[in-house]
């Protein structure tokens, strides 16, 4: 007998994004700053402590307090993890599952349906408007329809940049059923967040990464901010001591550093505008971002032969010409002010 593969993830491709060696990568939305050299000295006091042959706390009260702090909630409404990703994982096995709706308003980021059909849930798909904003006649029509268990919303939206306006958010959590879900993976990037939205009584729940703001991709670790209630039923669905001891203390001492994170956000959102009006100058179509990136579709020129011209210049961007929504797109995340004058000169030269 051969194995037995789900038949339900059969038609899944997992996901894959391109690591290749080139001088400018500016296609996972990284930051292009690495975290203050004091942090990582502080982190490096503090592993030396570490006592490797027991296990961590497994509530990790320390971050999740410190991160309350930082949102003036306590850390009963913080539940910590290993990346977004895992974060949205555990609210599709809480919430979601068989018989049960998530819904999401494409183009979007595309693991909250993945994530959402790997648990078993039923993806029902709301439409952006051809400019890529929701409409919230389209969030009544589809949330009303659908009667989902979670909505996701990601705002500033991955890939398109676009930030959602208040009231679209607040005609989201008013129709919603269930958990209303605000992935702000990009959040710090932008004017205004729906945390200002979150209250104790609400069924809203924000997700925050360490990965971009924090400069800290590579140690995998994000959280919700929430209910109290809700955060409990999630803890449900952890598996024990999932967050390690290293990962702790660094995402505990990176929250000292704040004002330097913040200054970071400030210059990258600087540079975000700068090459924004670079890339209006270009044959390129573009949309408003909220985010650390922009998307572009070339108009003179086939995306896919731009995005290999790109590489052929060592410049790596994200190529979405196939990605359902955004076909013909190109996605760059805002890099250096050196990156960005390395793409935009390397542009130039490939829409030629
Ligand atoms: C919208 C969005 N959410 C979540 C993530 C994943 O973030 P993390 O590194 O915290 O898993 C990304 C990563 O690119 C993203 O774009």
């Amino acid at each position: 007998m051969g194995l037995r593969e789900r038949d339900d993830l059969a038609d899944l491709d997992g996901y894959h994004s391109a690591q290749v060696d080139v001088d400018v990568r500016l296609n996972t939305n990284e930051s292009p700053y690495p975290p203050p050299g004091s942090w990582r000295e502080a982190l490096l006091e503090e592993l030396a402590r570490v006592p490797f042959h027991r296990y961590p706390d497994r509530d990790a009260l320390a971050l999740r307090s410190a991160i309350g702090e930082l949102h003036g909630v306590g850390p009963e409404q913080v539940l910590a993890a290993n990346g977004s990703n895992e974060i949205l994982q555990c609210v599709c096995l809480a919430y979601g599952g068989r018989d049960r709706t998530a819904v999401v308003f494409e183009p979007t980021y595309r693991l909250h349906s993945h994530i959402a059909r790997i648990t078993g849930t039923t993806v029902v798909s709301g439409s952006r408007k051809p400019d890529f904003t929701v409409d919230v006649t389209e969030v009544r029509r589809v949330v009303g329809e659908a009667q989902p268990e979670i909505a996701f919303m990601c705002s500033p939206n991955n890939p398109t940049g676009r930030l959602e306006p208040p009231d679209v958010l607040e005609a989201l959590i008013d129709v919603a059923p269930g958990l209303v879900v605000v992935d702000e993976a990009y959040g710090q990037f932008a004017p205004h967040s729906a945390l200002e939205l979150m209250a104790a009584d609400q069924t809203l729940v924000v997700v925050r990464t360490f990965s971009k703001t924090w400069s800290m991709a590579a140690a995998r670790l994000a959280y919700l901010l929430g209910p109290a209630a809700v955060v409990q039923t999630l803890e449900k669905v952890l598996l024990p001591y999932h967050l390690d001891a290293m990962k702790q203390a660094a995402g505990r001492l990176a929250l000292r550093f704040g004002a330097e994170m913040e200054a970071r956000v400030a210059q990258i959102v600087e540079e975000r505008g700068r090459l924004a009006a670079a890339l209006a100058e270009l044959p390129v179509e573009t949309w408003p971002s909220g985010a650390n990136f922009i998307l572009f579709r070339p108009q003179a020129r086939a995306g896919d032969d731009v995005w290999q011209a790109l590489l052929d210049r060592s410049v790596l961007v994200r190529n979405c010409v196939d990605w359902p929504g955004v076909e013909g797109c190109l996605r760059v995340t805002v890099g250096t002010p050196a990156e960005n004058d390395a793409f935009l000169a390397a542009l130039t030269g490939a829409l030629a």
